[in-house]
Formats: C-alpha cells, structure tokens, sequence
C-alpha cells in the first residue's frame, strides 16, 4: 500500500475489495450553480479521475462506475447525444494515464447500442489494458441489473439447449460467472452519492451482501476524502451473512 494511504487503514485485507458507485446528481450539481446539466457532467469526469485515483492508491482491487444506465436513453436526445460525446472524448484522453497506472479498463453493459466509434475505442482501450495488474475499473455503460442477469440467463440456457447443462446443474456460482461482472467477486461497499437511496437497477444480483453507503454529496463533489469516508464507514461495519453478532465476534482475532 502507498505511504500515502490514510493512516486509518492499517490492514489492507480489510478493505473492500470491490466498491461499486452510483455516481449521481451531476445535473443538479450544475442546475444549484445555474448552469446546463452537461456542465455538471464534465466536472463529474474530474471526480471519476480522482476516484479512480484514490482507488488505484489503495489497492482497491475493484471499482465499477455507474456512468450511464439503460434507462438513461429515455433522458432528452441532447443530453445523450452529449453524454455519447463525453464518453468518446474522455476514453480517448485518459486511457493512455490509465493504462500507465496498470488500471485494467472494462465496459460492462450493452454496448451494441453504441456508435461503431465508440464500440471500437472500447474494444481498443479494454485490448490495450487486459493485462494490466493494477485496479480493475469496470464501466457500467447502457447497464441495467435486470438486463445482466437476463443476458446470463440467456447464455446459460442456450447451454441447457445444447445439452452442455442440465437444469440440476445450474448454480449460483454458474450464473454469477455469466454475468457481465463474471471476472470479479461480488460487490462490498455500494455508494451512491446525491442523497438519492434507491438501487436504480444498478448491480442487483451482485450487490445481495454489500453495504449500502448513501452521501448528500453531489457526485462532481466527490474526491479522495469521500472515498476514504466511505471506507471509514465500512470498517465499521460487522458483516454478518446471516450468522449472528456473537457468532462474528468469536471469528475475530482476540484484540490486544
Ligand atoms: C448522474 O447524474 C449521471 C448520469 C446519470 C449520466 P444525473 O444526471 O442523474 O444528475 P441528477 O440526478 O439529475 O442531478
Ligand atoms: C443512475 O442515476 C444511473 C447513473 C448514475 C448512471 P439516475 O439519475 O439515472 O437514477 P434515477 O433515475 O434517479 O433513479
Ligand atoms: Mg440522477
């Protein structure tokens, strides 16, 4: 872990491993300064860069950001057709750092409704990091959960169809490495910022024990410190499972 790591975390096996973020209010971050939504959009970008940042330094092994779900197509043609532009204009200008910060880049979500531009800058930049040690960012692009575990769903039963898999055979473990997120252990930490507290069909089967953190923050607020204030949080959390507290009590270490 970096020298710089907030002295708070004195054992990184601890941390979550995979945070998840609903990166929200970017609109209203921009309306409160009267200014148009896609202004806060823009400054939203600064907040992912610091983020992903803070997470690479320390040693989060998973970041997966919300940036556009497939609900958000029904916002006005401008504000998507802007958001498109975004996401091309900032893949190309930050995947060459990413990529020297060992970040491993993937898209999760349905690309195929994409411009052919942006669907090859993404097959490019994914190429580019696949085999990058650092933290993995999973981008959740046109991204429902409902839509994840139906893609899932559909592969696996084309694998029933084909004789491959029985009914009997299938599991939990089978349809989670279906998923879009198949790569990487379910979510710990969920935060969404805006003091929205809904799901917004975001990860839903991946985020069944994670911890649910909500901030009043807009998201273009959001920085290192609200990252480590979320973490904070979490390690105080006692994850349970379902047993018990004392059951959890007995498991850890005795303190000194
Ligand atoms: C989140 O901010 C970014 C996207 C959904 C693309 P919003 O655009 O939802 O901001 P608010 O919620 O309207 O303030
Ligand atoms: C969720 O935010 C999607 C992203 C952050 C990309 P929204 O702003 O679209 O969610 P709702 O519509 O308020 O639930
Ligand atoms: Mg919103």
């Amino acid at each position: 872990m970096s020298s710089q790591s907030p002295n708070f975390i004195t054992d990184s096996s601890l941390l979550p491993k995979h945070i998840a973020i609903i990166m929200d209010g970017n609109g209203r971050w921009a309306q409160s300064r009267g200014k148009a939504r896609m202004f806060g959009h823009k400054a939203g970008v600064d907040a992912v860069k610091k983020t992903v940042s803070a997470a690479n330094r320390l040693g989060i092994q998973v970041l997966t950001l919300f940036a556009f779900s497939s609900e958000n197509w029904r916002r006005s043609e401008e504000e998507v057709r802007l958001l498109m532009e975004l996401f091309v204009t900032v893949l190309g200008r930050e995947i060459k750092q990413l990529h020297k910060n060992s970040v491993r880049l993937k898209v999760i979500g349905d690309t195929s409704r994409f411009s052919n531009s942006l669907q090859d800058k993404i097959a490019s930049a994914e190429a580019l990091t696949a085999n990058n040690i650092g933290l993995i960012l999973n981008v959740a692009a046109n991204y429902g959960g409902q839509w994840d575990i139906l893609q899932a769903m559909q592969k696996l039963a084309s694998q029933v169809e084909r004789g491959v898999l029985s009914a009997e055979q299938l599991t939990e473990a089978k349809i989670s490495a279906q998923l879009t997120t198949g790569h990487v252990p379910d979510v710990d930490l969920m935060i969404r910022t805006s003091g929205e507290c809904r799901i917004s069909n975001f990860m839903l089967w991946q985020v069944a024990y994670a911890e649910l953190y909500f901030t009043e923050q807009f998201w273009p607020d959001f920085n290192e410190a609200s990252l480590t204030d979320a973490i904070a949080w979490y390690l105080n959390r006692e994850r349970r499972f379902g047993c018990t507290g004392e059951q959890i009590q007995a498991l850890l270490p005795v303190k000194k």
